[in-house]
């Protein structure tokens, strides 16, 4: 499974707790997972010729039977020798033949002449395949060492990393044949990704590198702080089709692109494209050299088989750069990267080195990395010829920067755009709002409808007759509420998002008396004083601790909770004011932040009869009409505009592909309106997409939770089902 494929199964797989995703080795027997690994090598060399395993088609790479007999060797000398009692190794000659680089074991055959090595024959190295498979077998029937294991996994991991290589280096040999063989007939074309867009990070104090849980390489750990600047990355991978724009506009005879050391290789291996690409005959498009021979390049697959340098290039030319490994570490678990894993590694801008407080092993496992820590490239991600479930957020590959014949490919950041400050210094405000009113359909993000004419509005609509929304929560949480309490532990902490007036808590908070302290998190400083005074005053007992914040980002913020179990409480349905991909970031980032044993309450609103809901956000008194249009009143007084309010309308539509209602504000002429320092053009009838409320069944919000990594463990439907409430549950997912 790749950690990765989708943000879907990103989500399912992201945990603070165990970066390393959820691998299918993780829970796995060791003994089956050897088992599994082993076969895996042979699966994928059982096609090949005994004339394809033995040569070598260039220095960095290695025949096919070196390969095969190397990873037993990994297991023979690092296991079988010390561990087994008794254990006759396979031949004595091995050792120098199969050595790859460990000084500490001894000398042994240059690796450029690896392809000299037309001794032991491939019947020879099946054999000693087999002898180390058996002796392993019996060593894990037998030993129960931490230390066993330790170095099994390591060797397990070993392997995998292996038929990577194995794979990189077969597809360089059949490149040199004009026969250009098929070693992959299956070999599949990656769906198109592309059309990538820039997702903004705050960057900030984070952590990055392996937790001590799940298997991980030595040079993923320790975890430790980084500084990250605000920044900005693409969420998906640079195309094929970018790739022959670049190679279109010059991008490999303009110096001016390339880092001195890259133009010089450009020069001296006449690169003119990718590794493996050729113009076809009669030039009807390239053609590159795969797994599954020679086939077609098409413009939305991902480019790969790039160098450093070339990737560098790349960038500078799309006025971008590359990611440093820690933004890429922290937007892969932000859950704003597709491909993370699935295509090619993604070239980084970060050295290779050690990361601070690294420490090498003892004894010749020691140099399985440390020793290479000094001029290659970090790349992160994971390749579509990795091993399932081999790679994880943290996993750091390297390569020299000139290399090509890996699974590489790129994906661009930079660094985030200065944010147009207005004179009280409302950066993030005049930034969301500048670039959601130059996309191509306009847009605003709802969060900013809740000033203090936004907020009271809010309250306004909840009494209309239209909006049932609110009424009916508060009804079905006072009839549920004791049900609830009874899944809240003892001395449970409660965090709650976006609490406003936190009035929905008391209903909680009056039948679970096990709540021990309360952690409301709302943006607005007035609303969180005030309603953590009161609560504060009406349960003396009850630990309030308000976070002033935008609780999406703070879910992906550190946090120092006091001790006990945790309960997320969103009610509201504000989870439908989310799109679905951000619905499951959310919910899978409050995972993280809310830990093992954590429950989440949400509440939301069900798919109902079409005239009930458009009545609900278009009501008759207009109080909805004056809180959509009250974000432009805001944005004039804040943000220097001149939105004249009478010239735009406001509708609600029902969009049945997305099931969400959506209000828009639509410009009755066509104008031009200015916004801090910017103008905007609006056509006649165009409008400002400024809220979605999605609406669910329990069905569709049932796979939306698991998506995220809960289980729904517990839901309870309004009288009329209209509403529903959620408990979800972080352990059983
Ligand atoms: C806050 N949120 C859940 C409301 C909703 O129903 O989407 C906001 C709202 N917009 C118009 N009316 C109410």
């Amino acid at each position: 499974m790749s950690y990765l494929e989708h943000s879907a199964t990103f989500a399912v797989t992201r945990t603070q707790d165990s970066p390393g995703a959820v691998r299918e080795g993780a829970s796995e027997d060791l003994a089956a997972a050897f088992r599994r690994v082993r076969l895996a090598t042979d699966a994928l060399v059982a096609a090949l010729s005994p004339e394809d395993r033995a040569v070598q088609s260039m220095p960095d790479a290695s025949p096919v039977n070196w390969h095969l007999a190397h990873t037993s060797w990994f297991f023979e000398t690092f296991l079988l020798m010390p561990y087994f009692r008794g254990y006759q190794v396979f031949d004595e000659g091995y050792a120098f033949l199969f050595n790859s680089y460990y000084d500490a074991i001894g000398k042994r055959q240059p690796r450029h002449r690896r392809g000299l090595l037309t001794r032991p024959s491939t019947g020879a190295i099946s054999a000693y395949r087999s002898h180390v498979d058996r002796h392993m077998e019996w060593l894990l029937a037998d030993a129960d060492r931490p230390d066993v294991e330790a170095l099994v996994r390591l060797g397990l991991a070993h392997e995998e990393q292996h038929q990577e290589l194995l794979q990189m280096d077969l597809l360089h040999l059949f490149a040199q044949s004009p026969l250009k063989p098929v070693f992959d007939a299956d070999w599949p074309a990656r769906p198109g990704s592309i059309e990538g867009v820039f997702r903004r990070h705050s960057g900030g104090l984070r952590e990055i590198g392996a937790h001590g849980e799940g298997f991980a390489f030595d040079n993923e750990k320790p975890r430790h702080k980084v500084w990250i600047e605000p920044f900005e990355i693409c969420d998906t991978l640079v195309s094929n089709g970018q790739w022959i724009d670049f190679m279109n506009d010059g991008g490999y005879s303009r110096p001016e692109l390339w880092l001195s050391e890259g133009w010089a290789v450009v020069q001296a291996e006449s690169w003119q494209a990718p590794a493996y690409w050729e113009m076809a005959e009669g030039a009807s498009g390239w053609r590159s050299m795969t797994p599954g021979g020679m086939r077609a390049v098409h413009r939305d697959e991902p480019v790969r088989h790039i160098s450093y340098y070339e990737a560098a290039a790349f960038a500078t030319w799309a006025g971008a750069r590359l990611p440093s490994e820690a933004e890429w570490e922290v937007a892969c678990l932000a859950g704003i990267l597709s491909l993370a894993d699935a295509a090619v590694w993604q070239w980084t801008q970060s050295a290779y080195s050690a990361y601070p407080g690294f420490r090498v092993s003892a004894g010749a496992i020691g140099e399985y990395n440390g020793k290479f820590m000094v001029g290659q490239m970090v790349l992160r991600g994971g390749a579509q010829i990795s091993a399932p479930g081999h790679a994880r957020p943290t996993y750091r590959n390297f390569y020299y920067p000139s290399q090509r014949w890996m699974f590489a490919g790129l994906r661009l950041a930079r660094d985030a755009r200065p944010v147009v400050k207005d004179d009280r210094g409302n950066g993030e405000f005049a930034h969301a709002i500048t670039s959601g009113l130059s996309a191509t359909q306009k847009t605003t993000p709802p969060m900013y409808f809740y000033d203090e004419m936004g907020s009271e509005l809010f309250e306004a609509i909840c009494q209309t007759p239209e909006y049932y929304v609110t009424r009916v929560e508060k009804k079905l949480l006072e009839r549920i509420a004791p049900d609830i309490a009874a899944l809240i532990k003892p001395s449970s902490i409660l965090v709650e998002f976006g609490s406003g007036a936190s009035e929905k808590t008391k209903f909680l908070l009056d039948a679970a008396t096990r709540i021990r302290t309360y952690v409301p998190i709302d943006i607005s400083s007035a609303a969180l004083a005030a309603a953590a005074a009161r609560i504060a005053n009406d349960y003396p007992s009850l630990r309030v601790m308000p976070v002033e914040g935008d609780f999406v980002t703070m879910v992906e913020t550190p946090f120092d909770f006091p001790k006990g179990p945790r309960v997320g409480f969103f009610p509201g349905s504000t989870i439908g004011n989310f799109s679905r991909d951000d619905a499951i970031r959310l919910m899978s980032s409050a995972k993280a932040m809310l830990g093992r044993g954590s429950r989440f309450i949400i509440g939301v609103d069900m798919v109902k009869p079409l005239d009930t809901l458009l009545a609900a956000y278009d009501d008759s008194t207009g109080v909805t009409a004056s809180f959509n249009k009250n974000l432009l009143t805001r944005i004039n007084r804040e943000l220097d505009g001149n939105f004249d309010l009478d010239s735009f309308e406001h509708t609600s539509v029902w969009n049945s592909e997305l099931s969400r209602i959506e209000m828009h504000l639509v410009s009755t002429k066509s104008q031009t309106v200015d916004v801090a320092d910017r103008s905007y053009i609006f056509q006649v009838g165009e409008s400002i997409h400024t809220e979605s409320s999605h609406k669910y069944t329990v069905d569709s919000f049932s796979a939306l939770a698991m998506l995220s990594g809960w289980a729904v463990e517990k839901r309870w439907l309004s009288e009329g089902e209209e509403f529903a409430i959620f408990c979800l549950n972080a352990d059983d997912a």
